[in-house]
């Protein structure tokens, strides 16, 4: 049987930065009549291939400029006590077979309750794109209510937004098994929809636009 840690054959590493405000921020919050509390956020992520790392980071960047004090947190390397300080929480979660990544669920399970006067955004990461390619539309819409629409219920929670990217898939960070398992899966599917290698084996789908695009709204929704 496949489990997470089969799939994971490297260690990432800690993405984590606890952000102090700069004065020019500070200047900017006073501006913009918002007090440095309002805009203190935490980011919480779960990834094995790095690609909800690495989007996470993107995302801090655009809250970093937007004013935001941002704590970045690999929840796989890092434990989180308590979120009482955080305005703004962002939970992010590579997706495998159709699951969140253990420690994200761990994660908002645990903090259920917590979130609920505060700021909430979910994103996932997966390879949706190839089905949007294929025109799969009515199996699009399926998998965001099982990933999405349906987590969202189960924990009775009202994010502010919610974002589905697409992620990476690296063959080379991959156990023999899952590499042949997620050959059959993805790779011809991937080639057929003219998908390019970033390097040997290495297909990132992210759509940096749509990221960055993505930060600025929830940017302003936080602020209102
Ligand atoms: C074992 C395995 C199973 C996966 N299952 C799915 C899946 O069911 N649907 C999908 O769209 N993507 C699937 N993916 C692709 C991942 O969602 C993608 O690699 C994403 O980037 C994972 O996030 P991470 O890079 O932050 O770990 C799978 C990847 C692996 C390795």
């Amino acid at each position: 049987m496949f489990t997470t840690t089969h799939f994971c054959k490297i260690k990432l590493m800690t993405v984590a930065s606890l952000s102090t405000i700069p004065r020019e921020k500070m200047k900017r919050n006073e501006e913009n009549n918002k007090s440095p509390a309002n805009l203190k956020t935490l980011i919480a992520y779960g990834t094995c291939f790095g690609a909800t790392a690495g989007t996470a980071e993107e995302i801090m960047k655009i809250l970093d400029d937007e004013g935001f004090d941002v704590k970045l947190s690999n929840l796989k390397e890092e434990r989180i006590p308590d979120i009482s300080e955080y305005n703004l929480v962002v939970v992010d979660s590579g997706m495998e077979m159709g699951h969140w990544r253990s420690e994200t669920e761990d994660f908002l399970k645990k903090f259920q309750k917590n979130f609920e006067n505060k700021k909430l955004t979910l994103f996932i990461s997966s390879l949706k794109t190839v089905e949007e390619k294929e025109g799969k539309t009515g199996l699009f819409a399926k998998i965001r209510k099982v990933w999405l629409e349906d987590k969202i219920l189960k924990y009775y929670f009202k994010p502010i937004t919610v974002g589905f990217f697409d992620g990476i898939l690296d063959y080379n960070k991959m156990s023999f098994l899952t590499r042949k398992f997620m050959e059959v899966g993805f790779k011809l599917q991937l080639q057929k929809n003219g998908f390019k290698e970033v390097e040997s084996v290495v297909y990132d789908l992210r759509n940096w636009d749509e990221i960055r695009s993505w930060a600025r709204e929830l940017a302003q929704r936080a602020k209102e």
